[in-house]
């Protein structure tokens, strides 16, 4: 095997690494973690050297403003979900050489040195621009931090890019610019940067993409253009205090741009995965000697791994460039572009808890969206789990194996072999080179059809052998007939590996076969099956039933009608007791602009009148009115309840609006009691009020109960 081994190629895989700011969802593992998996999973069965490495992007403005909505720091945030991530990517069966962080001790090395190296080779220069800058927080307002007016669309727009119309903006062209954390107007203030020199390499870079036809045509048609538009140097620092530092004196207070940073992860994962296997000088066999560099990403990401990194290796020298960049187009969710910012999408961590990782994996394979965009639709999720996977693969694998542990008990031996046991032997050395072109090519989808073919080809033979007649006549060629049925489930074996690993394993492990499925090489599949004693097997999938799900999905969407409240913060002006009930009492309010209001509630056995005097508490505004016990109330205070009530508590100015973080509030008029009941209205999981799962907010940070509850508890 060690022989074998150093012939192989050397491949190198660059994973998109994906931001540490929310859950996995599908679109990232249909775009990057996926395809790569299965590319890397088929190379080591090649017996090529594989190097394949991602991790969490854990810098840049979502983490901070998520950190700033929870009120905790950006440190936590990517803790929490490069765990869940790491969880995520293991329960699918994604096998990388190394999964890294950037927030790490190693990358920030790396790059710091990488930098340097960039400024030593002359391409790094300082320049004085405007940037936005907001007074009342007392700090400049990168990217994310400022909203406005899209100046193309009129949308809603950010600073570095309008959603609405895709569009990518420079902060100082937004209309009407507001703070993102206190809403106030930003002021244009100078500050010194320092910028890449990218146009350096316009020519260099025309010339590696010369004889890059072979990528896929929008990637390249996109990259030549962009590059014939212009290059235009780019900013690679960063007003911020979280970031990678610059090495550079006068720099203290600024950090690396984010991308900048992530992109060099690549190659700090691959020094970190050398050091940790105690070879650390391992890396330079795929960064210095003849490697192949294949990056899988979503579109979005294409200008930065066909241009930029690119550009930055060109600037370093002495680095591969990539060889293929097989972007993929986007999955859409019944129509909409999965985004973790804006909350749509199905999160990894939910669909695990419910479907098999090989159901994912497969749905995912041979809906890839390598040409055009792909929806993913559940009912068709259903249709193709049931049809093509459990009834036609697993059932063959299912048929063959149980058909033979019943009567033989063991794989039989071969008596001489008829044309058609001849040809269905011919089909698998035909299909496994067809499914290994294909994965070579990046054309998954096609590898996976060609799969089930297969599956679908021994289905046939076994409707035209018709072993469960020749069992009770002819039992030696009835031996055979499984005999070579069993190579198929074997090849089966192999060739789903890549795809399918968990069925692959088990399949291996039911037929008895030495070692693990995923060791084996892919010309494997030639070689006869060896013999062993066969089990009853079990099934191999369960069929999946989508009906549950898809009722727990408008059960959410109701709990999404959060925005329709009207949360203000409102301070306690007076307090009396209700003459008429002993559990009652009478506030007056001041909510800000809406004036003042009255309202009853049924605090008074744990609260003193004096003790609430002043303080500020949220209120729903829009309450139908009603009338408690001959008092009117106009609204209602909200307080956590585990049997003792807990005052929710506001910082804000009274009459602010509360609301679930990420959600624009559109009231209605009027919101009845018992809508409250059915919103999810609880606390989460730090300690913050939450509607439909999202922290509530007012401009200084989460709403609060005023004393620790436990998380779940109802709010009303
Ligand atoms: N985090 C980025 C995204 O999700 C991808 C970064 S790829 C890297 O769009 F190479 F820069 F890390
Ligand atoms: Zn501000």
């Amino acid at each position: 095997m060690s022989d074998e081994e150093s012939d192989g190629e050397r491949i190198f895989i660059g994973v998109a690494w994906p931001y540490a700011n929310g859950p996995l969802h599908l679109g990232t593992v249909v775009g990057c973690l996926l395809p790569a998996d299965i590319f890397g999973r088929y190379h080591r069965m090649q017996g090529n050297r594989v190097l394949m490495v991602s991790g969490s992007d854990e810098h840049g403005t979502p983490i901070m403003l998520k950190a700033e909505k929870e009120g905790v720091t950006p440190k936590d945030i990517a803790d929490r979900y490069n765990r869940q991530h790491v969880d995520n990517i293991d329960a699918l069966g994604i096998e990388l050489e190394n999964f890294s962080r950037t927030s790490g001790d190693f990358h920030r090395q790396v790059v710091q040195d990488f930098f340097l190296r960039l400024n030593d080779n002359g391409y790094i220069y300082p320049e004085t621009m405007e940037s936005p800058y907001c007074e009342s927080c007392g700090r400049f307002l990168p990217d994310r931090y400022v909203e406005g007016t899209c100046p193309y669309c009129g949308g809603l727009a950010r600073g570095d890019q309008c959603d609405a119309c895709g569009k990518t903006l420079e902060a100082g062209e937004l209309v009407d610019p507001r703070c993102k954390l206190c809403g106030e107007t930003p002021v244009m203030r100078e500050t010194e940067h320092l910028f890449f020199e990218l146009s350096a390499f316009r020519q260099e870079l025309l010339d590696w993409l010369e004889d890059k036809d072979f990528w896929r045509g929008n990637v390249i048609t996109f990259t030549r253009n962009w590059i014939r538009e212009g290059l235009e140097d780019r900013a690679v620092t960063r007003d911020l205090e979280w970031g990678v530092p610059v090495p550079l004196e006068g720099y203290e207070r600024k950090r690396l741009y984010v991308w900048f940073e992530a992109v060099m992860g690549y190659l700090s994962a691959s020094r970190e995965w050398a050091e940790q296997q105690g070879t650390p000088e391992a890396w330079r066999d795929w960064w210095q000697d003849d490697a192949r560099h294949y990056y899988f990403l979503a579109k979005d990401n294409i200008p930065f791994h066909t241009i930029i990194w690119p550009a930055m290796l060109l600037a370093h020298g002495d680095l591969r460039l990539p060889y293929d960049v097989p972007a993929n187009e986007y999955l859409t969710f019944s129509g909409e572009q999965f985004s973790k910012s804006k909350g749509i999408g199905v999160w990894i961590p939910e669909v695990l808890e419910r479907f098999a990782p090989d159901a994912i994996r497969y749905y995912l394979s041979v809906n890839m969206p390598e040409k055009h965009d792909t929806d993913w639709n559940w009912t068709d999720f259903q249709a193709k789990t049931n049809n093509e996977l459990v009834g036609t693969y697993g059932n063959y694998v299912h048929r063959v194996l149980t058909f033979t542990a019943k009567h033989f008990g063991e794989i039989p031996a071969a008596g001489e072999l008829t044309a058609d046991d001849e040809a269905l032997l011919d089909a698998i050395e035909e299909q496994g080179t067809a499914i290994g072109e294909a994965i070579e090519a990046v054309r998954l989808k096609r590898g996976m059809k060609e799969l089930i073919g297969l599956a679908q080809r021994g289905n046939r033979y076994l409707n035209d052998m018709e072993p469960w007649n020749l069992i009770k006549e002819r039992r030696e060629r009835c031996a055979t007939v499984l005999h070579v049925a069993l190579r198929l489930v074997k090849a089966l074996a192999i060739y789903a590996a890549p795809y399918l690993p968990h069925a692959g394993q088990r399949i291996w492990s039911m037929l008895g076969q030495p070692g693990r499925v995923k060791e084996q090489r892919w010309d494997a599949a030639l070689d006869d099956v060896a013999h062993a004693r066969l089990e009853m097997p079990s099934p191999l999938f369960d069929t999946i039933d989508v009906d549950d799900l898809i009722a727990d999905t408008y059960e959410d969407e109701a709990a999404d009608g959060c925005e329709t409240l009207d949360l203000r913060v409102a301070e306690i002006t007076r307090v009396r007791e209700h003459p008429d009930a002993d559990r009652l009492y009478v506030f007056d309010l001041d909510v800000g602009a809406l004036g003042s209001r009255r309202i009853v509630a049924g605090i008074r056995p744990w609260y003193d009148a004096a003790e609430l005097e002043g303080r500020r508490i949220v209120v729903v505004a829009n309450l139908k009115p009603a009338v408690i016990r001959g008092v009117r109330s106009q609204g209602m205070l909200l307080a956590a309840d585990d049997g003792t009530p807990s005052l929710l508590v506001a910082n804000g100015e009274p009459g602010e609006k509360v609301a679930p973080a990420g959600v624009e509030p559109q009231p209605s008029d009027e919101v009845d009691i018992g809508l409250l009941e059915d919103l999810g209205l609880e606390v989460n999981e730090d300690g913050a009020a939450a509607c439909g799962g999202r922290a509530l907010r007012d401009s200084n940070g989460v709403v609060r109960p005023d004393r620790d509850v436990a998380a779940g508890t109802p709010i009303h």
